[in-house]
């Protein structure tokens, strides 16, 4: 009888420990609107580390993390079959065999189920170092790069509740970054869960209009495309309330100027040489 007792205080106890492990872990993990409204130029690693391994890939998350980011971006489009899949091209071409595998060209990722994609090699095309590198899912991509830093996850395809639901189940919802050129997909985000930090991406001219349309998604960070980018636009931006940030800066020089006309976050290929050229401009001042 007590050891029937002293059994299930054993296993109600192993039960409650197992129960609390990822509220802990939840109470620790970094808020995501703290780190975008962190004082200081954010170093966002475009695609994971992807200079170093192959972009979008767990290789280039982990050493990403390892550089130091402070986010670290990927892309995800849906499987045929729904699942979220973390690769950036409509086509399998360019960064995985596919064409080798299955012949033809011009293969979408989304005509294919998510076991035949785990078929593909996605990083051979990099170098034989990285050849068996499988394209992830959206969910282990996360929990490589929550394991130090913070997703920003770029929406490719698919819709909006699927993501937030994924978010929701690995309490995740506060503590990662969504974006997206589709603006009506972050409206959706925002409408069933209002509390996720969104950001808006654009490209081509800043305009008034384009500014208006944002201000209806619920974005609080502005994310525009390099070339059409300067210490105006940085105003016009923060003038609505929003962090500007910009992609894709590769060139440190680039990236300095843009941190002293006031942007908050620099998406690159190169986080530890970006990183490393803004601190010295900033410890020369
Ligand atoms: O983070 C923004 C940037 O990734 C957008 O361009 O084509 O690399 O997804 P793309
Ligand atoms: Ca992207």
């Amino acid at each position: 009888m007590l050891r029937t007792i002293a059994s299930g205080l054993i296993l109600g106890v192993a039960i409650l420990a197992a129960n609390e492990r990822p509220l802990l872990a939840d109470a620790k993990a970094p808020l995501a609107r703290d780190r975008v409204n962190h004082h200081g130029p954010l170093i966002i690693a475009h695609r994971g580390d992807s200079k170093v391994a192959p972009e979008n890939t767990l290789p280039a998350f982990i050493s990403a993390v390892q550089a130091g980011a402070d986010l670290v971006e990927l892309d995800y489009l849906h499987s045929a079959d729904g699942v979220p899949v973390v690769f950036h091209d409509k086509h399998l071409d360019r960064t995985t065999n596919a064409s080798k595998l299955w012949g033809g060209e011009k293969i979408e990722l989304t005509t294919k189920k998510l076991a035949e994609l785990e078929q593909l090699d996605a990083g051979l095309w990099f170098g034989e170092k990285f050849k068996g590198t499988k394209l992830p899912r959206l969910d282990e991509s996360i929990d490589a790069i929550q394991n130090g830093s913070i997703t920003l996850i770029e929406r490719k395809h698919g819709d909006a509740a699927t993501c937030v639901k994924l978010l929701r189940d690995k309490k995740l919802i506060d503590n990662v970054v969504v974006q997206a050129f589709d603006w009506d997909y972050l409206s959706d985000c925002h409408k069933i869960a209002p509390e996720l930090v969104l950001g808006a991406l654009g490209h081509e001219e800043v305009t008034a209009d384009k500014l208006d349309q944002v201000a209806k998604t619920g974005a609080t960070v502005v994310g525009w495309e390099d070339k059409y980018t300067t210490p105006e636009t940085i105003r016009q931006i923060h003038d609505r309330g929003w962090k500007a940030w910009v992609w894709t800066v590769d060139d440190p020089a680039r990236a300095v100027a843009l941190v002293q006309a006031g942007a908050d976050g620099i998406i690159t290929n190169r986080p530890a040489d970006v990183r490393r050229a803004v601190e010295s401009a900033q410890a020369a001042k």
